[in-house]
Protein backbone atom coordinates (compact mmCIF):
# COMPACT_ATOMS: atom_id res chain seq x y z
CA UNK A 1 0.00 0.00 0.00
CA UNK A 2 0.91 3.51 -0.64
CA UNK A 3 0.18 4.70 2.97
CA UNK A 4 1.54 3.01 5.79
CA UNK A 5 -1.12 1.36 8.81
CA UNK A 6 1.20 3.91 10.69
CA UNK A 7 0.38 6.81 8.73
CA UNK A 8 -3.48 6.09 8.42
CA UNK A 9 -3.64 5.37 11.95
CA UNK A 10 -5.58 7.96 14.30
CA UNK A 11 -4.13 8.49 17.36
CA UNK A 12 -7.31 8.18 19.83
CA UNK A 13 -5.29 8.91 22.84
CA UNK A 14 -6.28 4.90 24.39
CA UNK A 15 -9.70 5.99 24.74
CA UNK A 16 -12.12 2.86 24.28
CA UNK A 17 -15.52 1.65 22.76
CA UNK A 18 -17.24 -0.20 25.64
CA UNK A 19 -19.22 -3.10 24.61
CA UNK A 20 -21.96 -2.41 26.96
CA UNK A 21 -22.05 1.03 27.44
CA UNK A 22 -21.35 1.64 23.84
CA UNK A 23 -23.82 -1.11 22.20
CA UNK A 24 -26.24 1.56 20.52
CA UNK A 25 -23.51 3.22 18.82
CA UNK A 26 -21.65 -0.18 17.59
CA UNK A 27 -24.51 -1.09 16.59
CA UNK A 28 -24.98 2.01 14.30
CA UNK A 29 -21.45 1.55 13.41
CA UNK A 30 -21.52 -1.98 12.35
CA UNK A 31 -24.46 -1.55 10.49
CA UNK A 32 -23.04 1.01 8.39
CA UNK A 33 -19.98 -1.93 7.95
CA UNK A 34 -22.46 -4.42 6.94
CA UNK A 35 -23.59 -2.87 4.07
CA UNK A 36 -20.39 -1.45 2.70
CA UNK A 37 -19.89 -5.40 2.48
CA UNK A 38 -22.79 -6.14 1.11
CA UNK A 39 -21.78 -4.09 -1.54
CA UNK A 40 -19.19 -6.50 -2.44
CA UNK A 41 -21.66 -8.23 -5.01
CA UNK A 42 -20.73 -5.32 -7.48
CA UNK A 43 -17.35 -7.12 -7.71
CA UNK A 44 -18.99 -9.27 -9.63
CA UNK A 45 -19.84 -6.93 -12.22
CA UNK A 46 -16.19 -5.81 -12.66
CA UNK A 47 -15.11 -9.00 -12.57
CA UNK A 48 -17.14 -9.38 -16.11
CA UNK A 49 -15.14 -6.31 -16.81
CA UNK A 50 -11.53 -7.10 -15.98
CA UNK A 51 -8.99 -6.04 -18.28
CA UNK A 52 -6.84 -9.28 -17.92
CA UNK A 53 -6.61 -12.60 -16.17
CA UNK A 54 -4.30 -11.39 -12.85
CA UNK A 55 -7.07 -8.76 -12.14
CA UNK A 56 -9.80 -11.16 -13.10
CA UNK A 57 -8.17 -13.47 -10.43
CA UNK A 58 -7.95 -11.09 -7.85
CA UNK A 59 -11.82 -10.13 -8.39
CA UNK A 60 -13.00 -12.98 -8.01
CA UNK A 61 -10.95 -13.96 -4.85
CA UNK A 62 -11.94 -10.71 -3.64
CA UNK A 63 -15.69 -11.32 -4.30
CA UNK A 64 -15.02 -14.50 -1.65
CA UNK A 65 -13.47 -12.39 0.81
CA UNK A 66 -15.82 -9.69 1.00
CA UNK A 67 -18.87 -12.46 1.18
CA UNK A 68 -17.15 -13.71 3.93
CA UNK A 69 -16.92 -10.21 5.77
CA UNK A 70 -20.54 -9.71 5.98
CA UNK A 71 -20.33 -12.87 8.29
CA UNK A 72 -17.46 -11.71 9.94
CA UNK A 73 -20.12 -8.43 10.48
CA UNK A 74 -23.03 -10.21 11.29
CA UNK A 75 -21.14 -12.32 13.98
CA UNK A 76 -19.22 -9.60 15.67
CA UNK A 77 -23.19 -8.07 15.71
CA UNK A 78 -24.25 -11.06 17.50
CA UNK A 79 -21.93 -11.34 19.96
CA UNK A 80 -22.15 -7.73 20.93
CA UNK A 81 -25.83 -8.45 21.10
CA UNK A 82 -26.79 -5.51 17.95
CA UNK A 83 -29.16 -5.74 15.41
CA UNK A 84 -29.00 -5.43 11.74
CA UNK A 85 -30.75 -2.10 10.53
CA UNK A 86 -30.21 -0.18 7.60
CA UNK A 87 -27.15 2.26 6.95
CA UNK A 88 -27.26 5.67 6.67
CA UNK A 89 -27.94 7.73 3.39
CA UNK A 90 -24.92 9.19 2.78
CA UNK A 91 -22.92 5.92 3.52
CA UNK A 92 -25.16 4.20 0.97
CA UNK A 93 -24.20 6.97 -1.35
CA UNK A 94 -20.43 6.67 -0.91
CA UNK A 95 -21.10 2.80 -1.48
CA UNK A 96 -23.61 2.68 -4.13
CA UNK A 97 -24.00 6.01 -5.35
CA UNK A 98 -20.34 6.20 -6.48
CA UNK A 99 -20.16 3.10 -8.22
CA UNK A 100 -17.79 3.29 -10.89
CA UNK A 101 -19.16 4.26 -14.58
CA UNK A 102 -15.79 2.20 -15.90
CA UNK A 103 -12.85 0.60 -14.68
CA UNK A 104 -10.55 2.99 -13.86
CA UNK A 105 -13.52 4.61 -11.95
CA UNK A 106 -13.76 1.37 -10.13
CA UNK A 107 -10.27 0.78 -9.26
CA UNK A 108 -9.57 4.60 -7.85
CA UNK A 109 -12.78 5.23 -6.09
CA UNK A 110 -13.76 2.38 -5.05
CA UNK A 111 -11.02 0.21 -4.17
CA UNK A 112 -8.23 2.88 -3.84
CA UNK A 113 -10.28 5.25 -2.18
CA UNK A 114 -13.72 4.10 -0.93
CA UNK A 115 -11.44 0.70 0.51
CA UNK A 116 -8.71 2.81 1.93
CA UNK A 117 -11.26 5.02 3.69
CA UNK A 118 -13.01 1.52 5.39
CA UNK A 119 -9.75 0.17 6.28
CA UNK A 120 -8.94 3.25 8.36
CA UNK A 121 -12.43 2.70 9.90
CA UNK A 122 -11.66 -1.12 11.06
CA UNK A 123 -7.85 0.14 12.30
CA UNK A 124 -9.31 2.53 14.37
CA UNK A 125 -11.97 -0.23 15.71
CA UNK A 126 -9.49 -2.05 16.10
CA UNK A 127 -7.86 0.69 18.03
CA UNK A 128 -10.71 1.22 20.26
CA UNK A 129 -13.19 -1.74 20.96
CA UNK A 130 -12.82 -3.11 23.80
CA UNK A 131 -14.17 -6.47 22.88
CA UNK A 132 -11.00 -8.98 21.88
CA UNK A 133 -13.14 -11.79 19.88
CA UNK A 134 -14.61 -9.26 17.69
CA UNK A 135 -10.55 -7.43 16.94
CA UNK A 136 -9.40 -10.82 16.15
CA UNK A 137 -12.11 -11.06 13.80
CA UNK A 138 -11.09 -7.83 12.26
CA UNK A 139 -7.65 -7.96 12.45
CA UNK A 140 -7.74 -10.82 10.17
CA UNK A 141 -10.34 -9.07 7.64
CA UNK A 142 -8.33 -6.57 7.79
CA UNK A 143 -5.01 -7.93 5.85
CA UNK A 144 -7.71 -8.70 3.09
CA UNK A 145 -8.63 -5.22 2.64
CA UNK A 146 -5.09 -4.02 2.32
CA UNK A 147 -4.59 -5.84 -0.50
CA UNK A 148 -7.61 -4.59 -1.91
CA UNK A 149 -6.61 -1.08 -1.53
CA UNK A 150 -3.01 -2.24 -2.89
CA UNK A 151 -5.08 -3.35 -5.74
CA UNK A 152 -7.18 -0.56 -6.48
CA UNK A 153 -3.54 1.94 -6.18
CA UNK A 154 -1.56 -0.01 -8.79
CA UNK A 155 -4.39 -0.40 -11.21
CA UNK A 156 -5.39 3.19 -11.04
CA UNK A 157 -1.71 3.78 -11.55
CA UNK A 158 -2.04 1.66 -14.88
CA UNK A 159 -4.91 3.26 -15.83
CA UNK A 160 -4.00 7.06 -15.44
CA UNK A 161 -0.66 6.69 -17.01
CA UNK A 162 -0.42 8.89 -20.51
CA UNK A 163 -4.12 9.90 -20.56
CA UNK A 164 -4.03 13.28 -18.09
CA UNK A 165 -7.87 13.68 -19.06
CA UNK A 166 -8.61 10.59 -16.77
CA UNK A 167 -6.21 11.58 -14.59
CA UNK A 168 -8.79 15.15 -14.00
CA UNK A 169 -11.70 12.71 -13.99
CA UNK A 170 -10.74 10.66 -11.07
CA UNK A 171 -9.39 13.84 -9.26
CA UNK A 172 -13.26 15.25 -10.03
CA UNK A 173 -15.23 12.24 -9.09
CA UNK A 174 -12.76 11.78 -5.55
CA UNK A 175 -12.90 15.66 -4.48
CA UNK A 176 -17.20 14.79 -4.60
CA UNK A 177 -16.62 11.60 -2.35
CA UNK A 178 -14.33 13.70 0.01
CA UNK A 179 -17.30 15.89 0.25
CA UNK A 180 -19.53 12.92 1.35
CA UNK A 181 -17.24 12.51 4.27
CA UNK A 182 -17.33 15.97 5.09
CA UNK A 183 -20.96 15.67 5.30
CA UNK A 184 -20.50 12.78 7.58
CA UNK A 185 -18.05 14.06 9.97
CA UNK A 186 -21.06 17.09 9.67
CA UNK A 187 -23.73 14.48 11.00
CA UNK A 188 -21.61 13.21 13.60
CA UNK A 189 -20.53 16.08 14.75
CA UNK A 190 -24.34 17.44 15.56
CA UNK A 191 -25.77 13.98 16.43
CA UNK A 192 -22.67 12.89 19.01
CA UNK A 193 -22.09 13.52 22.32
CA UNK A 194 -19.11 15.45 22.10
CA UNK A 195 -18.07 14.40 25.92
CA UNK A 196 -17.75 10.56 24.53
CA UNK A 197 -14.11 9.61 24.80
CA UNK A 198 -14.46 7.96 21.51
CA UNK A 199 -16.93 9.90 19.93
CA UNK A 200 -16.08 13.21 20.68
CA UNK A 201 -12.84 12.79 18.70
CA UNK A 202 -14.38 11.37 15.37
CA UNK A 203 -14.40 14.91 13.70
CA UNK A 204 -11.31 14.94 13.63
CA UNK A 205 -10.99 11.00 12.59
CA UNK A 206 -12.73 12.00 9.49
CA UNK A 207 -10.55 15.13 8.98
CA UNK A 208 -7.69 13.01 8.92
CA UNK A 209 -9.11 10.42 7.03
CA UNK A 210 -9.71 12.91 4.26
CA UNK A 211 -5.98 14.23 4.85
CA UNK A 212 -5.55 10.44 4.18
CA UNK A 213 -6.97 10.55 0.95
CA UNK A 214 -5.54 13.66 -0.60
CA UNK A 215 -2.22 12.07 0.19
CA UNK A 216 -2.78 8.53 -1.26
CA UNK A 217 -4.25 10.45 -4.74
CA UNK A 218 -0.80 12.32 -4.36
CA UNK A 219 1.04 8.87 -3.92
CA UNK A 220 -0.78 7.50 -6.73
CA UNK A 221 -0.55 10.24 -9.29
CA UNK A 222 -4.15 11.67 -9.74
CA UNK A 223 -3.33 14.64 -7.46
CA UNK A 224 -0.02 17.01 -8.42
CA UNK A 225 -0.66 19.25 -5.46
CA UNK A 226 -2.17 19.81 -2.35
CA UNK A 227 -4.91 20.46 -2.25
CA UNK A 228 -5.54 23.83 -0.70
CA UNK A 229 -3.37 24.58 -3.76
CA UNK A 230 -6.76 24.43 -5.58
CA UNK A 231 -9.03 27.25 -5.98
CA UNK A 232 -12.48 26.53 -5.44
CA UNK A 233 -13.39 27.50 -9.19
CA UNK A 234 -10.56 25.10 -10.32
CA UNK A 235 -12.19 22.17 -7.98
CA UNK A 236 -15.84 23.06 -9.52
CA UNK A 237 -14.35 23.12 -12.93
CA UNK A 238 -12.61 19.28 -11.85
CA UNK A 239 -15.88 17.88 -10.67
CA UNK A 240 -18.01 19.51 -13.40
CA UNK A 241 -16.08 18.34 -15.81
CA UNK A 242 -15.87 14.65 -14.29
CA UNK A 243 -19.24 14.35 -14.27
CA UNK A 244 -19.73 16.21 -17.66
CA UNK A 245 -17.54 13.27 -18.90
CA UNK A 246 -20.31 10.34 -17.28
CA UNK A 247 -23.18 12.06 -18.69
CA UNK A 248 -21.50 12.13 -22.26
CA UNK A 249 -20.28 8.77 -21.60
CA UNK A 250 -23.77 7.22 -20.43
CA UNK A 251 -25.47 9.01 -23.61
CA UNK A 252 -22.89 7.26 -25.67
CA UNK A 253 -23.73 3.45 -24.36
CA UNK A 254 -27.65 4.35 -24.68
CA UNK A 255 -27.04 4.96 -28.26
CA UNK A 256 -24.58 1.96 -28.80
CA UNK A 257 -26.15 -0.59 -26.50
CA UNK A 258 -29.34 0.48 -26.01
CA UNK A 259 -30.02 -3.14 -24.37
CA UNK A 260 -27.67 -3.00 -22.09
CA UNK A 261 -28.83 0.44 -20.32
CA UNK A 262 -32.38 1.30 -21.69
CA UNK A 263 -34.05 3.18 -18.29
CA UNK A 264 -37.23 1.97 -19.17
CA UNK A 265 -36.16 -1.36 -18.08
CA UNK A 266 -37.99 -2.55 -14.45
CA UNK A 267 -34.92 -2.37 -12.29
CA UNK A 268 -34.24 -5.79 -10.54
CA UNK A 269 -33.83 -4.98 -6.72
CA UNK A 270 -30.15 -6.14 -5.66
CA UNK A 271 -29.27 -7.34 -2.35
CA UNK A 272 -28.11 -3.89 -1.24
CA UNK A 273 -31.40 -3.11 -0.53
CA UNK A 274 -32.91 -6.69 0.31
CA UNK A 275 -30.10 -8.01 2.25
CA UNK A 276 -31.90 -6.93 5.56
CA UNK A 277 -34.41 -9.29 4.84
CA UNK A 278 -32.73 -12.04 3.52
CA UNK A 279 -32.90 -15.46 5.78
CA UNK A 280 -28.70 -15.62 5.83
CA UNK A 281 -28.80 -12.20 7.60
CA UNK A 282 -32.19 -12.65 9.78
CA UNK A 283 -31.36 -15.92 11.32
CA UNK A 284 -27.84 -14.43 12.34
CA UNK A 285 -29.83 -11.67 14.51
CA UNK A 286 -30.34 -13.25 18.04
CA UNK A 287 -27.33 -13.81 20.07
CA UNK A 288 -26.23 -17.18 20.50
CA UNK A 289 -25.51 -17.82 24.21
CA UNK A 290 -21.78 -17.93 25.22
CA UNK A 291 -21.01 -17.63 21.37
CA UNK A 292 -16.92 -16.74 20.72
CA UNK A 293 -14.75 -15.90 18.03
CA UNK A 294 -13.20 -19.48 18.58
CA UNK A 295 -16.68 -21.07 16.96
CA UNK A 296 -15.67 -19.38 13.67
CA UNK A 297 -14.77 -22.05 11.10
FE1 LIG B 1 -14.59 -6.16 2.97
FE1 LIG C 1 -12.55 -4.99 0.39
Amino acid sequence: MLLTREEMTFDFGGAKLDPNRDRELLEWMFNQFLYGEVTGIQVGHWLYDAPDLEAAKFLARQSLEEMQHVDNFLRIMTMLGCQPRPAHPAVRFLATGMMGGSWAEHVALEMAQGEGFVLQAFYAVIDTLDHKPSIDILRRAVKQEERHVEFGEQQTQKAIEGRPWLRRRLLGLSLVSMWGVRRLAGFMEKRLPAEHPVLGQLPRFLEHANRCAELRLRRIGVLDRPLDQLSGARRAALVAEAYGGKALGGLASIVTLPLRVLPLWPKKKRLTETYLRDSHVTGFALPAAGETASQEP
